[in-house]
């Protein structure tokens, strides 16, 4: 087995108590493709004195990022909706107007799949420059049989294509296809549900996610794709509360989600099912930006409950064309006033934690040995700059 010693860094393992788990002076020893110790440099076992060692001149490394919620497997873009916003027209009227989500899913059907897989890959490359070693991709833009498990096939190659873990989510309930207008349940019956056993039947799914929003799925609609999962032995995750309280992120509580994302429109009663269920909530600065959100998502109430926060682009040609998760830790501080500790915990531990990945997202003994390599002088640092990318370098299972 490979044996490699990292030295001369400063490692925020956020793993350990604030600030970041730090330990200066450090030293990170690697086996194979697992962190194999972790400690202050003085202090390294004799066991670890044969390992080849690379000095970083007093760099920061941080666990290797991950983005737990993209959409980064689509057709076409949807700039002119950008320039139909800019002149007055709001996200929901462009939805209900068919344009939004279903023009994507026109696009994404129309595409073939080396072309899909090609501006997904341009799209993961900009992620992974940026020290993501996780990414999490989702369906929900084919909304026929064929064409979600296109997008899911094409996000499991992202990870042969790419030196990166690529975590897929089934979003068949992501909009009523127009054939299936004011048929929801019908759709679910027909299309949906079907889609979702045939992709879980191919190894192609690792969770199941849903968007409860008065222009998608009801609760009680989205409540029937999670019983599915249930049955599939998925875990399940939900898009809620982004643009209305419908209950969602309490009602995906009720199925121990791993997470509910976007919450701006939660109350206090959704934060506490979700403590009591462990699920954690993923803020979506991207999105709010895009879309010029007003209502903020209830941080000081995650705080109070200790819900887990975590942080991702949701990259999408829609609501957040973003593929910088460090300009999604500047947003989520800037914009909804996280730490910047909690920023990073948000793309590294409790991101692992919204993906079900307990084997990442910290650097502890056992952990996959994912980090990152930054020229900065404080953890800080990563979250302050605007378009400022500051990796050193990207170590993937154990490989510099
Ligand atoms: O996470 N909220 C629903 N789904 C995406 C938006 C998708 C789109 O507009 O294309 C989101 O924001
Ligand atoms: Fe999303």
């Amino acid at each position: 087995m490979s044996k490699s010693l990292i030295v001369d860094v400063a490692v925020a393992t956020c793993d350990g108590p604030s600030p970041y788990g730090l330990i200066e002076d450090a030293a990170v020893a690697i086996e194979g493709d697992r962190i194999a110790w972790v400690g202050r440099r003085a202090d390294l076992p004799a066991a670890h004195d044969d390992a080849s060692e690379t000095g970083f001149g007093g760099r920061l490394v941080t666990p290797g990022l991950i983005d737990c919620h993209t959409h980064l497997v689509f057709g076409g873009d949807r700039a002119r909706e950008f320039e139909l916003r800019l002149e007055g027209a709001s996200y929901e009227e462009i939805a209900r107007a068919g344009g939004g989500i279903m023009s994507t899913v026109t696009a994404t059907r129309a595409a073939a799949e080396a072309e899909l897989l090609k501006d997904a890959l341009t799209r993961a490359d900009a992620l992974i420059a940026e020290g993501v070693t996780t990414l999490e991709v989702k369906s929900g833009y084919g909304l026929d049989r064929d064409t979600e498990l296109t997008m899911l096939r094409v996000a499991r190659r992202i990870a042969q294509e790419r030196p990166v873990t690529v975590r897929t989510s089934f979003l068949g309930a992501h909009a009523v296809p127009a054939d299936y207008s004011g048929r929801a349940d019908t759709y679910l019956d027909e299309v949906c549900l079907p889609t979702l056993e045939a992709a879980s039947a191919a190894g192609l799914v690792d969770a199941v996610d849903g968007f409860c929003e008065g222009i998608a799925f009801s609760p009680a609609q989205i409540a029937r794709v999670f019983e599915a999962a249930r049955a599939l032995n998925l875990p399940v995750k939900l898009h809620a509360e982004q643009l209305s309280n419908l209950g969602g992120a309490a009602l995906a509580a009720s199925y121990k989600a791993l997470s509910a994302d976007h919450v701006e429109y939660l109350d206090e009663a959704g934060v506490a099912a979700m403590a009591a269920a462990g699920t954690v909530a993923v803020l979506l600065p991207g999105a709010f930006y895009t879309l010029r959100e007003t209502q903020v998502p209830p941080v000081d109430l995650f705080r109070q409950h200790r819900v887990p926060l975590a942080l991702a682009t949701d990259c999408n040609p829609g609501s957040s064309p973003l593929a910088s998760l460090l300009l999604a830790l500047n947003m989520g501080c800037t914009l909804f006033r996280l730490t910047p500790e909690e920023a990073l915990r948000g793309v590294t531990a409790h991101a692992a934690r919204a993906l079900g990945l307990g084997d990442r997202g910290t650097i502890a003994p056992g952990q996959r040995a994912d980090l990152a390599v930054w020229s900065v002088s404080h953890p800080a640092e990563l979250a302050y700059r605007i378009g400022f990318n500051a990796l050193h370098r990207r170590v993937f299972g154990g490989v510099l």
